[in-house]
């Protein structure tokens, strides 16, 4: 992978970035600037290197039409004040307005281009149509920088039909991504450890499947957890399920145990009367789930087994949260499997934070960066490096 290092002197330069700046937003407020701050770095280095820094980033899914509440606004305003210099928004990705503020540009200037999902072509199927719109969007660029890992597991105009347009390399936040999650993925220091939370156990599958030739133990909770847990034979009651996957999870825990991998599902679950912050939560074994009650975090019997056992790891990942931790009353298995996560950290193990909610939950609830030895940006985009599957938007820096 070419990385900054390469890029010959980059000074007067029109600098393409991408970055991931797809941040949580809650009333048009940014409620996590993680992922903006994970890029400063790369978009710094570039400033004082004299280079003109145009930023291409998307904002959730507009799917192809112009959606003013995920305009880039909020995040142009953020990176203002953290670069602690104008940061001025194009009204569009590659239009008049784009053109006009590209062409104004003085060195070390930095703006930020409107939402590239705002054009339906960013995300098209058709890799003509793609790369017809990288074109155009190439033209603003003399150097293309890639640093949003967030999406790299996409093949889409902006991160990886425009790589082939210009001469390009890996900002310095993919480096560490790569470096970090490399940790883990290649010969990790052992046991290694996996936390599996989230919502759908078939959101992980390449993942669980790959793991199971890899971790030492696989610790599931949250929403997948009762679809194992039903193919264990309980009764989950009103709990998520994918009844399609029960066979699937039946599989993986017949696999597990001919490889000697230790997969931990929760012991004990919350329980609630509905889907509601002020419902009625009650701790039952999983042998006693009610069939007019669902599931809505893990236990305290279990939030201690998958804490002694992640505090007596050397590397851990964790993607996904054991329960509703949106709701305080279920926030307290994601909580204590983040205490345990620090706590290792703290003890020398090397622990990941994989993917955006992940992180925006160890945040919100109360932990700081520093207690983790990374935190990932990629969410889908880390699942799939553990999974070793090739990602386009980093081999096409190859
Ligand atoms: C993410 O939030 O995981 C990335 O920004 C990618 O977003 P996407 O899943 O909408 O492509």
């Amino acid at each position: 992978m070419r990385t900054m290092e390469n890029l010959d002197d980059v000074r007067g330069k029109r600098v393409l970035v991408r970055c991931d700046f797809n941040v949580p937003l809650k009333d048009g407020a940014i409620i996590d600037d993680g992922r903006i701050r994970a890029a400063l770095p790369t978009l710094e280095e570039l400033r004082r290197r004299g280079a003109k820094v145009v930023i291409l980033a998307h904002l959730g899914r507009p799917k192809g039409t112009v959606v003013p509440e995920l305009s880039l606004a909020p995040v142009a305003r953020r990176l203002s004040e953290l670069m602690g210099c104008p940061v001025t928004l194009a009204k569009d990705t590659y239009g008049s307005d784009a053109r006009r503020l590209v062409s104004d540009m003085q060195d070390g200037d930095v703006i930020v281009l409107e939402n590239v999902r705002f054009n339906p072509e960013e995300t098209s199927k058709d890799e003509t149509v793609r790369s017809a719109y990288a074109a155009k969007i190439a033209r603003l660029g003399d150097i293309f920088v890639s640093d949003g890992f967030g999406v790299v597991h996409r093949a889409q105009g902006s991160d990886y039909d425009i790589a082939k347009l210009l001469p390009n390399a890996a900002g310095l936040l993919i480096q560490k991504e790569v470096a970090n999650l490399s940790r883990a993925t290649d010969n990790p220091d052992r046991p290694f450890t996996v936390v599996l939370g989230g919502a759908k156990v078939s959101d992980k599958l390449g993942v669980i499947r790959n793991l199971l030739g890899k971790a030492d133990r696989l610790l599931i909770g949250g929403g997948m957890s009762y679809t194992f847990l039903k193919a264990k034979g309980y009764e989950v009651g009103t709990s998520l399920l994918e009844p399609d996957m029960v066979g699937v999870a039946a599989g993986y825990m017949r696999t597990a145990q001919e490889r000697g991998v230790e997969l931990l599902l929760p012991v004990d679950v919350i329980v609630a009367d509905r889907f509601a912050a002020d419902a009625d939560a009650l701790a039952v074994p999983v042998g006693a789930m009610p069939a007019n009650r669902m599931g809505m975090d893990i236990g305290p019997r279990t939030r201690e087994l998958f804490a002694d056992s992640i505090r007596g790891s050397k590397t851990v990942f964790w993607n996904g949260p054991t329960g509703v931790f949106e709701f305080p009353r279920f926030s307290q298995g994601t909580k204590a499997v983040a205490d345990a996560v620090a706590q290792a950290t703290k003890d020398g193990a090397f622990t990941i934070i994989g993917g955006g909610d992940s992180a925006s939950a160890v945040r919100s609830l109360g932990f700081a960066d520093t207690e983790f030895s990374h935190i990932s940006t990629g969410g889908g985009a880390s699942l799939e490096f553990l999974e070793d599957k090739p990602l386009p938007g980093l081999s096409v820096l190859e």
